[in-house]
């Protein structure tokens, strides 16, 4: 399996969350207020919840439903009730386009 095109970096809000699919495989994709582009793992760790639809706060996406914060770069989660990271996944930009490969994880 090869990196799929995603969209173009330019196309993010910063410091917001958008989900994405891709072979199956839910991500949240994310651009930080420093402008870098970051891939975890959707579904928190806690429950069957997207993440992409909590908030983005500092380095990390924050579950809305019971406040687990998961770093960007480390997938882990920075406080309870999660207790497992999610994938992180890397993130490669060619001509401005954002390309993902989802069955490879990064090890943090
Ligand atoms: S489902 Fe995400 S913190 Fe509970």
């Amino acid at each position: 399996m090869s990196a799929e095109r995603v969209c173009t970096a330019a196309e993010l809000v910063a410091n917001e969350a958008r989900r994405v699919v891709l072979s199956g495989v839910p991500i949240a994709l994310v651009k930080d207020s420093a402008g870098d582009i970051h891939a975890i793992g959707d579904t928190c760790t806690h429950g069957e919840i997207s993440l992409s639809e909590g908030f983005v706060e500092d380095d990390s996406l924050e579950c809305w439903a019971h406040g687990s914060r998961f770093s960007l770069t480390t997938g882990k989660p920075l406080n309870l009730p999660a207790y497992e990271p999610v994938p992180v996944f890397t993130v490669e930009i060619i001509d401005g386009d954002i390309f993902i490969d989802p069955t490879i994880t990064k090890a943090v």
